[in-house]
C-alpha cells in the first residue's frame, strides 16, 4: 500500500454514509422510537441497498427516493411501528441528513488546492440538492452526480463512468471516497484510485478488487492526495 496518491485532479464522493449519516433520521426520532430507533435505521438502510441492487438486476429502476420510502415501510413494518406522521417525519428528516463533522473543512481545503470536487450518488438529484443544501456544502462542490443519468445503481460501472464523461479526465486521475466498502470496490475495479472511509469499523469485503486506503474519517484525505496540511 503506497503512503499516497500522486497526480489526483479529481476528488469524488459518495453521498450516503460518506458525507451525510445515514442513521440521523432515525437517531433525530429516538424520543418517539425509544430503543428501536437503531434496529430501525438498520434495517432501513440495508432494505434499501438491497432493493437498489435487486432492481438493477432486475431492470425494475425506480428513483432512490422511492426506493429509500418502500425500505423505510419495510423497515416499519418489521418494527410493528405504525404511524403516519412519524413516517412523515422520518422522510422529511432524510432529506437534511447532517454532515459529518470533518466534512466542510475537508472538502474547502480540496477546493482551496484546486481539485475538483463532486459527489457521485444513488440519490435522485431533488435529494442531493437539498442534502447539499442542508449542510452548506454547495460552496465546495463542484457538481452532484445522480444515478438518475444512467438508469441503474451503484455498483454498475456505468455509474463511475459518469465522473469520465463530466471531468473528461483519466480514471486513475479520481480519488473516490465510500464508506460503503461494496462501492469502493466497484470503483476500484472501475479504475479509480480508492480511499475506503470506515467508519463503522467494519471488515474488508470479498470482491474482486481492493482500496488504495482503509481511513476512519475523511480528515486523512488531504494528506493522502499529496497536500501539505
Ligand atoms: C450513495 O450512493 C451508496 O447510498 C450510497 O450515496
Amino acid at each position: 500500500m503506497t503512503d499516497k496518491l500522486e497526480n489526483i485532479t479529481a476528488c469524488v464522493f459518495d453521498a450516503y454514509g460518506t458525507l451525510f449519516d445515514v442513521n440521523a433520521a432515525a437517531a433525530h426520532c429516538a424520543d418517539d422510537l425509544g430503543d428501536k430507533w437503531q434496529p430501525l435505521a438498520e434495517v432501513w438502510r440495508n432494505k434499501q441497498l438491497q432493493y437498489t441492487w435487486l432492481r438493477s438486476l432486475m431492470r425494475r429502476h425506480v428513483d432512490f427516493w422511492q426506493v429509500t420510502t418502500d425500505a423505510l415501510d419495510y423497515a416499519l413494518d418489521t418494527m410493528g411501528v405504525s404511524d403516519a406522521a412519524l413516517r412523515q417525519k422520518l422522510l422529511d428528516l432524510y432529506m437534511q441528513l447532517d454532515a459529518y463533522d470533518e466534512v466542510k473543512d475537508v472538502l474547502t481545503t480540496l477546493k482551496d488546492a484546486g481539485l475538483k470536487t463532486a459527489i457521485l450518488s444513488n440519490g435522485s438529484p431533488d435529494m442531493l440538492a437539498s442534502a447539499v443544501r442542508n449542510a452548506g456544502l454547495d460552496d465546495v462542490l463542484d457538481v452532484s452526480l445522480s444515478v438518475e443519468d444512467v438508469g441503474i445503481y451503484k455498483p454498475d460501472p456505468l455509474v463511475y463512468q459518469m465522473v469520465i464523461d463530466h471531468f473528461s479526465i483519466a480514471p486513475e486521475a479520481v480519488s473516490f471516497q465510500s464508506s460503503n466498502a461494496w462501492d469502493a470496490a466497484g470503483a476500484a475495479t472501475f479504475g479509480f484510485r480508492v480511499v475506503w472511509v470506515n467508519r463503522f469499523g467494519q471488515a474488508p469485503e470479498r470482491l474482486p478488487d481492493q482500496p488504495d486506503f482503509e481511513v476512519k474519517t475523511l480528515a486523512a484525505l488531504p494528506a493522502i492526495v499529496g497536500l501539505s496540511v
